[in-house]
């Protein structure tokens, strides 16, 4: 079996996101998010769940940082509710909200570990989406606003500033498969949020840089590994439209400043992207100390071609519900198991495969695993433990997995668990549990996971081998 060692300064973390943990969605002035409202309609998440009240971490967060410390973690990465600090989107900010993330990073300091904040997991106030939401150029302007007044708060005692998580899940599954909130199926609409979502990037990466100058700067996507059915030209260009649509809309304007050719050809049928103006890419492409990246499972795709019966996977494969946007000629195909209780395809190679093309691509920039982690039915034993021995399994070889990229020449500096705590899943509510640390959703009380003792000793050692059980 091969040692994997990590160098001294690698980061083992675990991250959150503030709707899927923090409950108190009414209190202290919190505003309403989409997530809000979409978790409300009726036939929208599973079993009717909403983040009402979810791990009640709004409450409880004092309790969560001495997990954190005692697992050991250097780092933390959690998001900012834009409607907890500033209500409607614009114009005001609400004190109480900004006291709580003020109070969690200081929390965090006294025990040693390095915040890193999101500033948009998915919670845009309700208010910027009846004017528009990310379809709407304002939107990114807004995004610059409220980031200047939560770095100007936090500055640089939030260590790592990450300007959005998975732009992809917000513009596709939010604006055109409809699965997440605002739950719209406009595909042109969604192709807009792309570029707002991207614009709001660069806007919210210019402030970090200004107001705080000594603070890391990130944005955390989650890439896409891509295969192809077959080797012919016909699936193959299957990939590289699947390719631009979900990877180089953002990695192209984001790192090279410009959006990729093909991708404005596939979809010209859908927009004309007049909404791109002048200087819009130059200015998304602000420079990155690392890129966040996310990854759960691979994609597999072939050509259509209009006539056969196509598969249309969702789950087993797809990764999340399939958005089509200019994809007509595509199919999603389902993959060999096992998966986890998300459907989806476990697949460690392709987290190497797709550290070592970024590494390739962008020679010269560092990157972070900023999420990986499994859900599985966990199961309370008699002995009151939780042997999520799957869990542990997932992790081992996605780690692993990282460690040879790593051993390859991949610039990777960190890796965080997802998820500290079981918390609300979106659309799939409390039926998924991600954590690991198990919650008890009628007392709040948490367990560890033999997972989480599993990742302490791996934080502990840094050698893989030697979390092992
Ligand atoms: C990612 C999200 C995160 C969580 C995991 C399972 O897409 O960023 O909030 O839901 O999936």
């Amino acid at each position: 079996m091969t040692q994997h060692h990590f160098p001294e300064s690698f980061v083992w973390g675990s991250a959150t996101a503030a709707y899927q943990i923090e409950g108190a969605a009414t209190e202290d002035g919190r505003g309403p998010s989409i997530w809000d409202t979409y978790s409300h309609t009726p036939g929208r998440t599973l079993n009717g769940d909403t983040g009402d009240v979810a791990a009640d971490h709004y409450h409880r967060w004092a309790d969560d940082l001495g997990h954190i410390a005692d697992l050991g973690l250097g780092a933390y990465r959690f998001s900012i509710s834009w409607p907890r600090v500033q209500p409607g989107g614009s114009g005001r900010f609400n004190q109480a909200g900004i006291d709580f993330y003020s109070r969690l990073v200081d929390g965090l300091l006294e025990r040693g570990v390095r915040p890193v904040a999101t500033m948009y997991h998915w919670d845009l106030p309700q208010e910027l989406e009846d004017a528009g939401g990310w379809a709407a150029r304002e939107t990114a302007l807004r995004f610059q606003e409220y980031a200047a007044g939560i770095v100007g708060a936090l500055g640089d005692r939030v260590h790592t500033w990450t300007t959005l998580n998975e732009p992809w899940c917000s513009a596709y599954l939010g604006y055109a498969s409809g699965v997440h909130a605002p739950g719209r199926t406009e595909p042109a609409a969604a192709l807009a949020a792309v570029h707002h979502l991207n614009l709001a990037h660069g806007l919210a990466g210019r402030v970090v840089r200004e107001l705080a100058p000594s603070a890391e700067l990130s944005v955390t996507l989650n890439l896409h590994v891509i295969r192809g059915a077959s080797d012919s030209a016909a699936d193959q260009d299957a990939v590289r439209r699947i390719d631009a649509l979900a990877n180089r809309a953002f990695l192209g304007p984001m790192l090279d400043g410009e959006y990729p050719a093909d991708l404005l050809a596939d979809t010209a049928s859908v927009t004309d992207w007049s909404f791109v103006r002048e200087g819009d890419e130059k200015l998304i492409a602000v420079p990155l100390d690392v890129l966040g990246v996310n990854y759960y499972s691979s994609t597999l795709v072939r050509a259509w071609d209009g006539v056969s019966a196509r598969s249309d996977a969702d789950g087993h494969g797809a990764s999340t519900s399939t958005p089509w946007v200019a994809a007509e000629n595509v199919d999603f195909l389902p993959q060999p198991g096992p998966y986890t209780a998300m459907g989806w395809n476990i697949d460690p190679p392709a987290l190497t495969e797709l550290l070592l093309r970024l590494q390739r691509e962008y020679p010269s920039q560092p990157m972070m695993i900023t999420e990986n982690g499994a859900a599985f039915d966990d199961v309370v034993s008699a002995d009151g433990r939780i042997h999520d021995d799957r869990r542990i399994d997932y992790l081992r070889r996605h780690i692993g997995a990282m460690a040879d990229a790593l051993a390859q020449g991949a610039d990777v500096r960190g890796y965080f668990v997802w998820s500290l705590l079981d918390n609300f899943e979106w659309g799939y509510g409390y039926d998924r549990r991600f954590g690991i640390i198990r919650v008890d959703y009628d007392t709040q009380v948490r367990t560890w996971k033999d997972s989480a003792h599993w990742y302490q000793r791996l934080a502990a050692t840094g050698q893989l081998d030697q979390a092992a059980k």
